[in-house]
This record gives structure tokens, C-alpha cells and sequence, in this order.
């Protein structure tokens, strides 16, 4: 089979390398891809855009691809995989009206609430005084969010209402994030290690893959501003055996009846984003894609042949399936641009020294120079540096032993990736 995969971050990569291990892979694409993609793929579009959908379906005739695996949250929320079915081409990831799950927020907690899944006390709101007048007379520290896509930025948790009223104005009335701030979601702030666990699923059952953590802020010591994920770790310390329990009965099932009783067909990897409260797990958010960077950790754990679990997903086989991850540990650590979250250099060199043969160097924001000689950066996180161990300790040490082997100017990375509980 020829495989497109659509998005150029280090999930990508991952999924890309994962399935470059199945025998039944011919050629790999990418649009856009990134340096670390072209070593594997046949080609990379990197000119090409995941939104530019009349390009994507031309690349997809052109090159007999098979199938197409939408990757990031924007082409998902927006249907190119209903555009792809319509024209007779095969696409694993959800249809529009199943990605809403993560395309708007208000619609994931309305589900939540009438299916029975425990996630934060909320409240919805399309008008500003509404809001503002509900913010004021709430207990903080409050979570004020975009209801639409934000590029992960629409979420803020205020301390007091001054701050309240700053994050509805910015939402609601600046219209930081365009339309996705027309309504937000207000809601009790919980607390607890947050875990992700990702599955894969069919439309009918569904099946978990193995748990991981992400550490979302920029600098050590959960400092600084938030970021799309500055390493991982798989699996959860915390999240045991007796937790796995509560999340299948109480969260994973709930949801997947609940999807089939709206008669939303979910073909895909729905992402859940978890709260371990002292009331137990509830559910932060749900997305309808693998994370970024939590497929990095949990990809290179998996023992089963990716291209046939995304088969038995759209072809709705997936219990038929044995779905088997090995018992090693993976720790993903980020490599950033300095500046990264905010303003950043791009297009600079990256010397990468002699990497451990099991250590799987991922790409994220990274493009090759004109001449193909150099690989140079080309976005806020540009590496994922990513090693497997008996435990997360030997892991940790594999992964940070090997970054120490790359550099470039201003290069900057957290040096507590995989510590925390
Ligand atoms: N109710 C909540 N209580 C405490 N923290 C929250 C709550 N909701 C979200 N957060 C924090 O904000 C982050 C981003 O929120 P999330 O709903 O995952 O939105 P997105 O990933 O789309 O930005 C979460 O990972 C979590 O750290
Ligand atoms: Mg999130």
C-alpha cells in the first residue's frame, strides 16, 4: 500500500516510522513532512499546506495512494477525511461531525454531562455579559476556554476575576482566536496528575493504548508558559491498574456508547486528556487525533503492525484485532528553539552527533537546506529525542545521554522530563 501521511510534527514522524516497520507499506508521503520524514518517505510535499485539501486530493490521485492518515486537528476539524470518502479514497482518522469531540468544546462537555462522564462542573456561554456577569460571582481559580480550536492556546486558568474579566475580553471581545472564541466554556478548576491515554477505535469497540504524561510548560519545574508538550513519558506511574479499571467503566466505554447512541461514526484515535482528582479520574478534554508529543512515546511501545490496526479501524474489524504493546518504558525529550513558546529563530543549522542505534531521533520543526546537506530548524520544537528502557529511570538517562550529542543556536530543552509523578 502507498501511504500519505498528512501533518509535519514529530507525531507524524512517529507514525510515519512505526508504519515504515509494516511490511505491507510500499512507498510512504508526507505534506508537508518534515527532514526527519524525507529520510524514510519516498517524497515530502513540503510545499504543500494540510489545509490546501485541492492539493492533497491531486497528490493522492497522482500517486495511487491507498490511503491517507490525517494526522493534526485542523484538517480533521475541517473534513478532508469526509472529502477523501466522498471521492473514493481511503482515510484513517475521524469525519467532521466526529472530530467536533475536540473541534468544539461545548459540544464535549454537553456529551459528557449526558452521558455520565465525570469531568469538571461547567457552563457555556455565547454572550460576553453572560459570561462576564458568571466569571465574577465564581469561585477562582477559574478555567476560561475558546470553545473552537486555538492552536492550544485558548485556555486560561485565572486566578481572580480581574483576570477572569482580561480572558473573556480576550477571547470574547479582542477575538484573539477568531470564531473560536464566538462562545467559551467556563469551568471549575480541578487538580491532579494529568494523563493521556490514547485509543484506537472503529466506530463500535475500542481499544486503549498504553498510558503516557506530557509536561506542558516551558521550563523545568512546570515554569513558565504553556507549550504544545515538552517531552513525554510512557507509561503513567500513576496511572495503575485499579485506575485503568475506572477509566475502561467509567470514561472509555461510556463514551464510545455515547457516540454510537448520537450516531457519530468515530473512526480513529480519540485522545483522552485526564484528570486524576481526589474524586478520581474525570476528563480535562477529549481529542480526536494521537497527541503530540504522546504518539512519540507510545508508538515505539507498540508491537502490532500500525497499518493493520488502522485498517481493522476504517473497515470496523478492530475486536478481531490483538492489540499488544511491549512492557519497555519510553521518554520523548523535547528539543526547542530559544524563545519557544513566543518568538523564535528559524532556518539555523543542527549538528547531530553519533546517536545511540535504539534511540529514535523525531522530528518535529525541521527542514532540510536547499542544497540537502544540512538539516536546519524550522519551528518551535524542533526534535523529539526519544529512548526506550526497562524502567522510565533507565529511559530518562538513554534520552538525556543523547541530547547532550546535539546542538544548535539557542537550543533549549527541560532537563525533568520524566520525574514527575
Ligand atoms: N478544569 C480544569 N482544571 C484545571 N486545569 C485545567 C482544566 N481544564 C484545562 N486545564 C489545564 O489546561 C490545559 C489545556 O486545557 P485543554 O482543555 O486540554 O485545552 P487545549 O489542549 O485545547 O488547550 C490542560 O492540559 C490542563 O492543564
Ligand atoms: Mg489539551
Amino acid at each position: 500500500m502507498n501511504v500519505l501521511i498528512i501533518g509535519g510534527g514529530g507525531r507524524e514522524h512517529a507514525i510515519a516510522w512505526a508504519l515504515k516497520k509494516s511490511p505491507k507499506v510500499d512507498l510512504l508521503y508526507a505534506v508537508p513532512g518534515n527532514a526527519g520524514i524525507a529520510e524514510i518517505a519516498e517524497k515530502c510535499f513540503f510545499d504543500v499546506k494540510v489545509m490546501d485539501f485541492d492539493r492533497i486530493l491531486d497528490i493522492v490521485k497522482k500517486y495511487k495512494i491507498d490511503l491517507t492518515v490525517v494526522a493534526p486537528d485542523d484538517p480533521l476539524g475541517a473534513g478532508l477525511v469526509d472529502l477523501l470518502n466522498q471521492k473514493g479514497y481511503k482515510a484513517f482518522g475521524p469525519v467532521k461531525e466526529a472530530a467536533r469531540l475536540e473541534a468544539s468544546k461545548s459540544f464535549a462537555k454537553d456529551f459528557m454531562k449526558k452521558y455520565d462522564i465525570p469531568t469538571a462542573k461547567y457552563a457555556v456561554f455565547d454572550d460576553y455579559i453572560g459570561a462576564v456577569k458568571y466569571a465574577l460571582s465564581s469561585k477562582h481559580p477559574l478555567v476560561i476556554k475558546a470553545d473552537g480550536l486555538a492552536v492550544g492556546k485558548g485556555v486560561i486558568i485565572s486566578q481572580n476575576t480581574r483576570e477572569s474579566k482580561e480572558a473573556l475580553d480576550l477571547l470574547m471581545r479582542d477575538k484573539k482566536f477568531g470564531a473560536s472564541g464566538d462562545r467559551v466554556v467556563i469551568e471549575e478548576f480541578l487538580q491532579g496528575p494529568e494523563i493521556t491515554v490514547l485509543a484506537f477505535c472503529d466506530g463500535k469497540s475500542i481499544t486503549p493504548m498504553a498510558s503516557s504524561q506530557d509536561h506542558k510548560r516551558a521550563f523545568d519545574n512546570d515554569e513558565g508558559l504553556n507549550t504544545g508538550g515538552m517531552g513525554t513519558f510512557s507509561p503513567s506511574r500513576v496511572f495503575t491498574r485499579a485506575t485503568a479499571k475506572e477509566f475502561a467503566d467509567n470514561i472509555m466505554i461510556k463514551t464510545v456508547k455515547g457516540l454510537i447512541s448520537e450516531d457519530i461514526i468515530f473512526k480513529g484515535v480519540i485522545y483522552f486528556g485526564l484528570m486524576l482528582t481526589d474524586e478520581g479520574l474525570k476528563v480535562i478534554e477529549y481529542n480526536a487525533r494521537f497527541g503530540d508529543p504522546e504518539a512519540q512515546v507510545v508508538l515505539p511501545r507498540l508491537e502490532t503492525d500500525l497499518l493493520d490496526i488502522f485498517n481493522a479501524c476504517i473497515d470496523g474489524n478492530l475486536s478481531k484485532l490483538k492489540i499488544e504493546f511491549n512492557n519497555d518504558a519510553c521518554v520523548c525529550v523535547i528539543l526547542a528553539s530559544g524563545g519557544y513558546p513566543g518568538e523564535f529563530e528559524k532556518g539555523l543549522p543542527i549538528d547531530i552527533g553519533d546517536i545511540d542505534s535504539d534511540v529514535m531521533l523525531f522530528h518535529s520543526g525541521t527542514a532540510p537546506s536547499k542544497d540537502g546537506k544540512r538539516i536546519l530548524t524550522n519551528g518551535g520544537r524542533v526534535l523529539g529525542v526519544t529512548a526506550r528502557g526497562k524502567n522510565i529511570e533507565e529511559a530518562r538517562k538513554k534520552a538525556y545521554d543523547n541530547v547532550a550529542k546535539i546542538s544548535f543556536k539557542d537550543m533549549r530543552y527541560r532537563t525533568d522530563i520524566g520525574i514527575k509523578k
